[in-house]
């Protein structure tokens, strides 16, 4: 299997950042793409590009992602779509726990039983999750609940492979490190902001890195499954240990 056993592909997270390159690249390759998120006006400039169909919806509404799920047999899933928030758990909001858990990992749940089936019945398909290195590490200023959503993305991810094991319906996991996309900005409230703090002096990846790597593993011959990629920027590393040192007792 590649591109070219492949007709149909449905991409979540579309209007900006990995999203919309994917949308590009695919498209590019030949496949007809559905072309996912809220923004509309921004999907319309994306078909006017790539000749995507452009689906405006919100990812946390079930009826929608329904309704969806039945306009194409779709041979390729891609479930980008994705936001995070500032602080950790100390400082987060009921509404960010529910909004990160409804699109990082509710409508991600939702959109695989709604298509994977078809596409285990037809023994043709392609999974691709984008997760985040957020979830499979901890480290400082990252939101809890984040990393939590995208624990789930991996796990999710491993089970699913197990449970499509018989049919040629792939499973790809990709974790990537710090990308320049609007994620950041939409975090501040400030795209210049976000600019200056996050990339302006970092050498980031760029969201066609991902998107070439989504095509790798779509890709790929049918007896290969690219289970798992972690791509980062070469100048970013994870690792660190923090040892906070024992309080010494007040002085009388
Ligand atoms: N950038 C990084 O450094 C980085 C690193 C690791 C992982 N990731 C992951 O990569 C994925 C893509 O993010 P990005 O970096 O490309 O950021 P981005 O430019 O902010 O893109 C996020 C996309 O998700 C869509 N979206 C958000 N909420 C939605 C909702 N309720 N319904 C439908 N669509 C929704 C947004 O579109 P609308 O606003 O139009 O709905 C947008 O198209 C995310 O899962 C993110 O966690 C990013």
């Amino acid at each position: 299997m590649g591109f070219s056993d492949y007709r149909t592909a449905l991409v979540t997270g579309a209007s900006s950042g990995i999203g919309a390159a994917t949308v590009r690249r695919l498209s590019a390759e030949g496949l007809e793409v559905y072309a996912v998120a809220r923004d509309a006006a921004r999907l319309s400039a994306l078909s006017a590009e790539t000749g995507c169909r452009p689906c405006a919806v919100d990812i946390s509404d079930l009826n929608a992602l329904a309704a969806l799920a039945k306009s194409a047999e779709f041979d390729v899933l891609v479930n980008n779509a994705g936001q995070s928030r500032r602080g950790n758990i100390l400082d987060t909001t009921a509404e960010d726990v529910d909004a990160l858990i409804d699109v990082n990992l509710r409508a991600v749940l939702h959109l695989t039983r709604l298509i994977v089936p078809g596409m285990a019945r037809r023994d043709r398909g392609h999974v691709v999750n984008i997760s985040s290195i957020a979830g499979h590490y901890a480290f400082g200023g990252g939101n809890t609940v984040y990393h939590a959503t995208k624990a789930g993305i991996h796990s999710l991810s491993q089970q699913l492979r197990v449970d499509l094991y018989g049919t040629r319906v792939r499973v790809t996991e990709i974790s990537p490190a710090r990308v320049e996309t609007e994620v950041f900005g939409r975090l501040l409230g400030d795209l210049a902001e976000a600019k200056r703090r996050f990339f302006d002096d970092y050498d980031a990846l760029q969201p066609e890195d991902i998107a070439n790597s989504i095509a790798f593993a779509v890709g790929s011959p049918a007896r290969m499954n690219v289970a798992f990629m972690e791509v980062l920027p070469t100048q970013q590393v994870v690792g660190g240990l923090n040892f906070a040192q024992k309080s010494r007792p007040p002085a009388e």
